[in-house]
């Protein structure tokens, strides 16, 4: 893709509220799926999952726990976008496994992964450790320069930045192939986690409607904040 090319696409994505019929070909997701798991994440720790709802049961309860929105109702396609707070043992398992393979680790991967990695992502029982971590670490704050050494809440947080960043990879990638998306965060994330039997650390980030766009499925023209409120250099 030329650059005047990825521009285009990054501006002629919009979100879209109402949707034609068409289905979303198989490939096309495949390929914006791909794509997505390319985004970057917290020490590549990919914390995230596309839950894609085909089950027309799952979608209709999935439908009216997004309130009912337009998007969701006329989507050809809904997903889930789950993020994850409790896999990055299994995926830094998976980093040092592939890592191993590879011609096995460096010491700087050992340590990061098997040290500090777990340093910052455990919270012991009940999570009780976390805040005694974020305690210390904002402690040790003042007198250098530390990490956060998470407590749950900042792990969330976390997992939802690098998912965030997906969906956005997603949506372009989806709009590279003409189809487009509505990222919603109006939803019920009880009614949303229960339906989707989704573990403990497990939220749905978003849900994505996603398709091709109706005759008037871009309500709004654009409006940008100016330029200065969104950078500034010191
Ligand atoms: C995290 C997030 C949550 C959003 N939730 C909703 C939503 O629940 N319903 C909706 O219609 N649009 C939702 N939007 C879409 C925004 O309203 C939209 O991105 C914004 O108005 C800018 O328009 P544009 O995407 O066409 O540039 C959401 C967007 C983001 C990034």
């Amino acid at each position: 893709m030329s650059e005047a090319a990825f521009y285009a696409t990054v501006e002629a994505r919009r979100t879209v509220r109402s949707f034609l019929p068409d289905p979303v070909p198989q490939d096309v997701l495949d390929r914006a799926l791909d794509a997505a798991r390319l985004a970057p994440s917290s020490s590549n720790l990919q914390p995230w999952e596309f839950v894609i709802l085909r089950d027309p049961r799952v979608r209709e309860a999935a439908n009216a726990i997004c309130l009912d929105q337009l998007p969701a109702k006329t989507a050809p396609l809904l997903i889930a976008l789950i993020s994850h707070r409790e896999t990055w043992r299994r995926n830094r398992d998976e980093i040092l496994r592939v890592f191993e393979a590879r011609g096995g680790l460096r010491p700087s991967q050992v340590s990061y992964y098997r040290k500090l990695i777990p340093t910052i992502y455990t919270t012991g029982p009940f999570g009780l450790l976390g805040p005694l971590k974020r305690g210390l670490s904002r402690v040790l704050s003042l007198f250098r320069a530390v990490p956060s050494f998470g407590s749950r809440t900042d792990l969330r947080l976390v997992a939802h930045k690098s998912t965030a960043l997906a969906a956005a990879t997603f949506m372009l990638a989806l709009r590279a192939e003409g189809y487009d998306s509505c990222p919603m965060e109006g939803f019920d994330p009880w009614r949303a986690k229960a339906l989707l039997g989704l573990p403990r650390g497990a939220e749905v980030c978003m849900f994505l409607a996603v398709g091709k766009r109706g005759e008037h499925g871009v309500w709004w023209d654009r409006v940008l904040m100016p330029r200065d409120w969104a950078v500034r250099e010191i």
